[in-house]
């Protein structure tokens, strides 16, 4: 793109410079405030870039507000302290709908009779303060103990949303917005993705993250984090236009109108409710908690007059018109009862906690992951510890760390095991992984099954895992093959088995007869090939018999195949055991069904899929999965660059957003007919 009608760097004029700094923050207000970019990433990061090399040439040019600062570098040897005007408070919880209801009854008795609330998320991040002097970003400092925090405005500037300057010509003398920082789930997974693949140490939960991040001494550690911005409440605002005045006065109109209009993009999940709509708008945030891009742990019920607050006024540390209401914990502290080790399919074993059931955030947890044999080490675990738990997202429950002020000093330490617990083979130790080494190993090829028939397989939801293995240690499933020849007779062989379960069982195998052969080969586990790989695989070789066929070199002519996977592929398909279990699995009567030539379909390729609310016939996962098969791009949120959003049963905003921004629409129907 033309630079926007930009002279090159050396040409500049201080005139261009400032003109470049407002394009910028144009397209920054598209971006972060409206979400509706009007140039691309490479076009937005070749302006960042000509700013750069401008100030390179004229430092004595850069202003306070430049748009570059936000790239860090700047290091502080210590944080100053910063006086928060008025103080910042802390907000009482309630707990339960019963102690939601004693707030608002105290709000009715205080003569408030049909309060109107402004229902927030509580966000679970850091709070900070922002002060604005003239339009620029004067200062960010943390909450501290109210009274006083920590100047951390280096850090805060490298926030991607925070605005260096406030979007609003002839801004207001003085404005302290105040919001909490966190890090979206996605960005934290995949920071601690990336910390595991250099084996170093992980971080234990976004808060700690965020919070770690904002007190770094050098700030490009505190960008490289993805930290962003939600404003919740305007402290101060001076303003000799007297602007605002009206919308001040209510809290949905600071949100909606006040901090958009600053340059503040807010966060979703905001109402405005009756005591009713809250208890129901309570219940719908609970049940889309974990669909959420970040941890919420609760709401915040605010009073939507801000008029009234004056009245009410506050306890010693918390104001009256306000309530935190909280979600269900989802960490806690239970005992450990023993470790057990589980053998994976490759022979991974990976050691997991046996814990004294508890309740965290309404699902009762009983078993957690220990990771590794260092992870033990590093959590010091010793025999019966009391154990910090959490749950977040949809992630396994894990293990944070052990109580050793509450450990029992006769209490031993717990020992990674040496030999494999099916075959009692010598573990093999490879970086701070243990593997069985016994390729017919009874545990390995029991988790092969198991995973075979998993929902990552060919899924026959019917047949659980547990089957899988009583099945498979009675000697009558040996190989995937097998489950194909399975009969009622033998099944009501069984314990527990009836004939309800055993129809159920033998119609959903029978409804996996007919395989695709990207699925099937997904399913069969050869190493470094899962489900995206194995449509990479399928749209080049569409059967097993070409695949087989295929050269280590015809492989890695393909995009995406690497070397590594070539000869994984090729090797698997060597054996001549695997080759028998793909013929026994036709003889028991399975058609494999070709891929057919050129996946990538005209319907999808380039075209970003967003889904919403619970499909009835596929997870998550696997719609996302079928779109990138066929070429197409899932996003988890609709902008106007999203072309497709389809909307299962209870669908969340998303939905509403589409027809907001006039994206198309599309029914699960819809979409399976385009698959
Ligand atoms: S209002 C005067 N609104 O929760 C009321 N706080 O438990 C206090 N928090 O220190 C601030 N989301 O860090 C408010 N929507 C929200 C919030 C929120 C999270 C944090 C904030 C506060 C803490 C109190």
């Amino acid at each position: 793109m033309a630079k926007q009608g930009f002279p090159q760097a050396g040409k500049f004029t201080h005139a261009d410079y400032l003109r470049l700094i407002d394009t910028i923050y144009y397209h920054n207000r598209k971006y972060y405030v409206e979400d509706d970019p009007e140039i691309s990433d490479a076009d937005y990061d070749d302006l960042l870039r000509l700013l750069r090399q401008v100030e390179d040439l004229h430092p004595d040019w850069i202003r306070p507000d430049s748009p570059s600062l936000k790239v860090g570098g700047e290091v502080r040897e210590e944080f100053p302290t910063v006086r928060h005007d008025p103080p910042m408070m802390s907000l009482d919880n309630a707990m339960d709908a019963g102690e939601f209801r004693a707030f608002h009854d105290r709000l009715v008795r205080a003569g408030i009779h049909n309060p109107v609330y402004h229902v927030e998320p509580k966000f679970d991040g850091l709070a900070i303060e922002l002060v604005y002097e003239n339009g620029i970003l004067a200062v960010g400092s943390t909450r501290g103990d109210g009274e006083t925090g920590e100047d951390i405005t280096h850090n805060v500037r490298t926030v991607a949303n925070v605005p260096l300057r406030l979007l609003l010509p002839n801004p207001p003398q003085f404005v302290s917005v105040r919001g909490e920082v966190l890090i979206p789930l996605a960005d934290f997974a995949a920071l601690n993705a990336e910390l595991a693949r250099e084996g170093k140490k992980q971080f234990a939960n976004p808060r700690n993250t965020a919070a770690g991040a904002l007190r770094q001494q050098d700030s490009r550690e505190a960008r490289n984090k993805k930290l962003v911005f939600f404003p919740y409440s305007i402290a101060r605002l001076e303003d000799s236009q007297k602007r605002f005045t009206e919308e001040l006065r209510f809290q949905n109109t600071i949100w909606e109108i006040v901090l958009p209009a600053l340059g503040f993009r807010i966060a979703q999940y905001h109402c405005t409710a009756n005591f009713n709509e809250v208890l129901s708008y309570y219940e719908e945030m609970l049940k889309r908690r974990s669909e959420l891009e970040y941890d919420l742990d609760g709401l915040v019920i605010k009073l939507n007059d801000t008029r009234q607050w004056e009245n009410l006024g506050s306890t010693s540390k918390a104001p009256r018109w306000a309530i935190a209401y909280k979600f269900p914990a989802r960490s806690g502290i239970t005992r450990l009862e023993r470790v057990v080790y589980q053998v994976g399919r490759t022979g991974l074993i990976t050691p997991v906690a046996e814990l004294a059931p508890i309740n965290l955030g309404g699902v009762m947890v009983s078993r957690a992951s220990l990771h590794n044999a260092d992870e033990i080490a590093r959590l010091d675990l010793h025999e019966h510890d009391y154990v910090e738990v959490v749950r977040s997202g949809d992630v396994i429950p894990k293990v944070i760390r052990a109580l050793p002020e509450m450990r029992n000093r006769q209490a031993r330490r717990v020992e990674f095991i040496r030999n494999c617990p099916e075959c009692k083979t010598p573990l093999v130790h490879e970086d701070v992984y243990y593997r069985c080494p016994n390729p017919d190993c009874s545990g390995i090829k029991e988790a092969y099954l198991q995973f075979f028939v998993s929902k990552n397989g060919i899924d026959i939801e019917a047949l659980g895992s547990e089957w899988v293995g009583k099945l498979y240690r009675s000697g009558v499933v040996q190989d995937f093959a097998d489950i194909f020849a399975l009969s009622k007779k033998v099944l009501l062989q069984f314990e527990g088995m009836g004939e309800v379960l055993a129809a159920k069982i033998l119609a959903a195998i029978d409804q996996r007869r007919q395989i695709p052969f990207a699925k099937l080969l997904a399913a069969l586990g050869i190493p470094n090939v899962g489900e995206h790989i194995a449509s990479v695989l399928a749209a080049h070789f569409p059967d097993a018999e070409s695949l087989a066929a295929a050269s280590e070199e015809q492989l890695t002519a393909i995009h995406e195949i690497g070397p590594t996977i070539a000869r994984s592929v090729r090797s698997w398909f060597s054996e001549r055991k695997n080759r028998e279990r793909l013929d026994k699995l036709r003889k028991n009567g399975v058609t494999i069904i070709p891929a057919s030539a050129g996946r990538v379909s005209d319907a999808f390729s380039g075209k970003t899929f967003v889904f919403t609310g619970t499909l009835t016939r596929f997870t998550r996962e696997q719609a996302e999965a079928a779109v990138r098969a066929r070429g197409g791009r899932a996003a988890s949120s609709v902008s106007r660059k999203t072309d497709f959003v389809v909307v299962g049963e209870n669908p969340g905003s998303k939905a509403a957003k589409a027809r907001e921004l006039g994206v198309r629409i599309l029914s699960e129907e819809e979409f399976v007919a385009m698959l």
